[in-house]
């Protein structure tokens, strides 16, 4: 399909017109606060508006500049960010704070370039910031602007290949009106979450059906082109929850692996001989397994996952004490649990098993 000027021009104009006329109330809306609006970003990378918006009020108010944010103690961004997932972005976040504050003296990076440098912020991120904070014409492209993009002018590029992407960003950035980016981009971003939907899009209500070429062509359900490479790996993990009295025994997770910094219990995996039989528990005795498998799936993982209680009679408590010594896991008690940040699946186990 050969475009021209007039269908860019008549493509963003109603994006816009629909945008502006359909508002949402969202905070980070309403400010150019560079801040602000990479927190609401590296948030949002994570979750989607309605469960994002609770954690986005959380962050400003504890940490309301980039100041506050660096100086808070890790652990305690971990927890806030507790229930998100993917940590690294918030180890991210906060090292990003302490750059700003530290290096840059505090001058947030204002361009689109200057924004990349900062660790965690791709050009998506870079291209939000930089046009919402400081009306640089950048359009932000991610899968919702796939969609969008390669529906109404029906492109048939695989949006997972290099040369889709070069070619998504190319056309959002010849069609980005050049006196106001950010509605531009917001709107981008409210289209592909609000109408044009991975699955069931509103066509029937749509502003711009007549003008789309999935739609006419009836290839709605078939574009984007998307062709799945990524291999995911399955894992059986089995948890060993261990009391004694009071006291619980903590792993806290290193780096390597999923989860760093997190964290979980005493663990073993199936299928590894080397660590199923380097493990062994300070008793053997009351032993219980909890019936409740869970199915956890990450990025590039999927996890099955047991866990078994184990009681240790408070006189063997000097015993539990040495061998956590010797394992590296950490002795806490029940009412310090809360504030250690954890992994969502544990978080799940610990309300379903309500101990
Ligand atoms: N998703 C990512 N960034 C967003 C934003 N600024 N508003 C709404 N949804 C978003």
């Amino acid at each position: 399909m050969a475009l021209n000027p007039t269908d860019y021009q008549l493509f963003s104009h109603q994006i816009i017109s629909w945008y502006k006329a359909n508002p949402r109330d969202l905070p980070w809306r309403k400010t150019k606060n560079p801040y602000k609006i990479w927190l609401s970003e590296i948030i949002l990378q994570q979750t989607r508006v309605a469960q994002g918006l609770p954690y986005y009020n959380a962050f400003v108010s504890a940490y309301p500049t980039v100041k506050d944010l660096a100086m808070a103690p890790e652990e305690e961004v971990l927890r806030l960010w507790q229930g998100l997932g993917y940590y690294s972005r918030a180890r991210n976040l906060h090292a990003c704070a302490k750059v700003i504050w530290f290096e840059l003296g505090g001058n947030f990076p204002n361009t689109f370039n200057s924004l990349l440098t900062l660790k965690g912020v791709g050009s998506y991120t870079a291209a939000a910031i930089s046009s919402f904070a400081f009306d640089e014409v950048q359009a932000v492209v991610d899968g919702n602007v796939f969609r969008v993009l390669a529906r109404y002018f029906g492109i048939e590029t695989d949006i997972a290949s290099g040369k889709g992407k070069k070619e998504f960003e190319a056309l959002a950035n010849t069609i980005i009106p050049k006196d106001d980016p950010a509605s531009f981009n917001q709107a981008m971003m409210d289209f592909g979450a609000r109408l044009c939907m991975p699955k069931n899009p509103s066509c029937d209500i749509c502003p711009i059906q007549q003008t789309c070429f999935a739609f006419k062509q009836g290839l709605v359900n078939s574009l984007p082109v998307k062709i799945n490479k990524t291999k995911v790996r399955e894992r059986n993990m089995h948890y060993y929850v261990i009391r004694c009295g009071k006291n619980w025994v903590w792993n806290k997770r290193t780096a390597g692996d999923i989860w760093e910094g997190l964290h979980d219990f005493p663990s073993f995996e199936a299928n590894e001989e080397s660590k199923s039989s380097k493990f062994e528990l300070p008793i053997n005795e009351s032993i219980h397994l909890f019936p409740k498998k869970y199915r956890h799936i990450l990025s590039h993982q999927k996890l099955n996952v047991h866990f078994s209680k184990v009681e240790v009679p408070e006189k063997n408590y000097p015993q539990l004490a040495e061998w956590c010594e010797n394992q590296g896991y950490l002795l806490v008690e029940d009412e310090k649990i809360d504030q250690l940040a954890k992994p969502k699946l544990i978080v799940n186990f610990l309300n379903d098993a309500e101990i």
